[in-house]
C-alpha cells in the first residue's frame, strides 16, 4: 500500500509523548502531613518526544511529530506551540479525554525534580492511530518507550525505510521487548537496564542488553555525572557538564534531542555524546522541560568554558568491563 499522497521531506520524525507540565517550584522536598509555601507554579509545554523534537527544530532540522492529545486545553496548548515551533505535527486526538499532564515537584535547592503523572488510557497511541506516510522521508525516528505496540510499528516501517531509529527507554511498560528489537539506538534512563535484567552495574547491563537486542549502540544518562555509553567494541563515558541546575525537568528529553541531531549531522558518537550532555544540562538552567534549550552557539561556547563533574566509572573498571563483555559476544558466536 503506498498510504496516499507524499509527505514533504524531513529530517526527523518523532513518535510518541507529549505533556503539559505544571512545574511546582518548592524550598525543599515536602513531607508527609506538612504545610509548605511554594515558591512559583506554572503551566509549560513537555512531554519526553514532542520536547526532543523542538529541540531538533530549533538547531535547523526539519521535523516532524505525530501525537496524541484529549480535546481539552491542554491539547490545545501542545497544538499552538507545535505550529509556533514550525512542526509538521499529526495529532490524533482522543475526543472527551484528558491530555497527558504532569504535575512536576522542584526542589529549588538541586534542581532536581520529581514528577507526578496522570495519563488517561484513551489517550494511548494505538498502531491504528497512525499512517504509514506519516514516517517516510526522514533519516531518524525518535520512539519513546510507552506505548509500545504503536513505537514499534513505527519503528518496523522507519526501517523499511532505512532509517534510524532511536529509543528514549525508561520504565519497563508491556510490550517494551519487541521495540527494544527494531531500535538501533536506545538510550535509556539509568534505571531501565537494571529493570530489564536484574543487574545494577551499568557496565555489565549495558552489554548484556546489547547482546540480547543487537543495538548499534546503547546509552544511559546518569543525571549531572553525564552518559555512559556502550557500541559493542568499548565503552564511551562522557562526564556531565556542571551547571547551575534550576529544574532538572526535560534533561533527559533535550539529550535525546541531542542525541538525534549529532545522528543526522553525521558526527562521531564521542562528539553526539559531548554535545548532548552539554545541551542537556544547559537546559536545566532554566524552568521547564523546553525552558531552557541553549543555541547551537551557547552550547560551542559552554563547551570550551565549562567545569566536568566527576567520572561516575573508573577508566579501569570500564577497561576490564569491556574486556569481559567482547569475550562473551565472542563466546556467543556459534564455531
Ligand atoms: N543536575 C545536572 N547537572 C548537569 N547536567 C545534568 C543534570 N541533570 C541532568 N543533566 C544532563 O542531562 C542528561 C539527562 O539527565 P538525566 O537526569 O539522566 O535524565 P532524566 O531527564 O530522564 O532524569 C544527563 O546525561 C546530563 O548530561
Ligand atoms: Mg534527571
Amino acid at each position: 500500500m503506498s498510504g496516499g499522497a507524499t509527505m514533504p521531506q524531513v529530517d526527523v520524525i518523532g513518535v510518541g509523548i507529549n505533556a503539559t507540565d505544571t512545574i511546582i517550584r518548592l524550598p525543599h522536598f515536602p513531607t508527609v502531613d506538612s504545610k509548605l509555601e511554594l515558591v512559583s507554579a506554572a503551566v509549560k509545554p513537555g512531554g519526553q518526544v514532542a520536547s526532543a523534537m523542538v529541540a531538533c527544530r530549533r538547531w535547523g532540522l526539519r521535523v516532524r511529530y505525530v501525537g496524541k492529545i484529549g480535546d481539552d486545553d491542554a491539547g490545545k496548548l501542545q497544538i499552538t506551540e507545535m505550529k509556533r515551533e514550525g512542526i509538521e505535527a499529526h495529532w490524533v486526538v482522543a475526543r472527551g479525554s484528558m491530555s497527558q499532564s504532569a504535575f512536576i515537584l522542584v526542589d529549588q535547592s538541586s534542581g532536581e525534580r520529581t514528577v507526578l503523572w496522570k495519563r488517561d488510557s484513551s489517550i494511548a497511541l494505538r498502531p491504528r492511530d497512525l499512517k504509514r506516510r506519516w514516517i517516510r522521508g526522514a533519516r531518524a525516528l525518535l520512539v519513546d518507550g510507552h506505548d509500545t505496540a504503536a513505537a514499534a510499528r513505527a519503528a518496523r516501517w522507519a526501517r523499511q525505510e532505512k532509517m534510524c531509529v532511536v529509543g528514549d527507554f525508561d520504565n519497563r511498560y508491556k510490550g517494551v521487548e519487541a521495540l527494544l528489537h527494531l531500535t538501533d539506538f536506545a538510550v535509556t534512563s539509568k534505571d531501565f537496564p537494571a529493570r530489564l535484567t536484574g543487574e545494577n552495574d551499568l557496565s555489565k547491563s549495558l552489554p548484556q542488553l546489547y547482546r540480547e537486542f543487537k543495538f548499534r549502540l546503547i546509552a544511559s544518562t546518569l543525571g549531572r555525572l553525564g552518559a555512559l555509553a556502550w557500541d559493542g567494541a568499548r565503552f564511551y563515558l562522557t562526564r556531565g557538564f556542571c551547571v547551575d541546575a534550576v529544574d532538572t525537568t526535560g534533561a533527559g528529553d533535550i539529550f535525546h534531542g541531542a542525541f538525534v541531531f549529532g545522528l543526522v549531522r553525521g558526527w562521531p558518537l564521542e562528539e553526539i555524546l559531548k554535545f548532548s550532555c552539554a545541551a542537556a544540562g544547559l537546559n536545566c538552567e532554566a524552568e521547564g522541560a523546553r525552558g531552557g534549550i541553549p543555541s547551537l552557539r551557547k552550547i560551542a561556547q559552554f563547551r570550551r568554558s565549562a567545569t566536568r563533574s566527576e567520572a561516575a566509572y573508573a577508566p579501569e573498571v570500564l577497561l576490564e568491563a569491556a574486556r569481559e563483555a567482547r569475550a562473551a559476544t565472542e563466546s556467543e558466536v556459534p564455531s
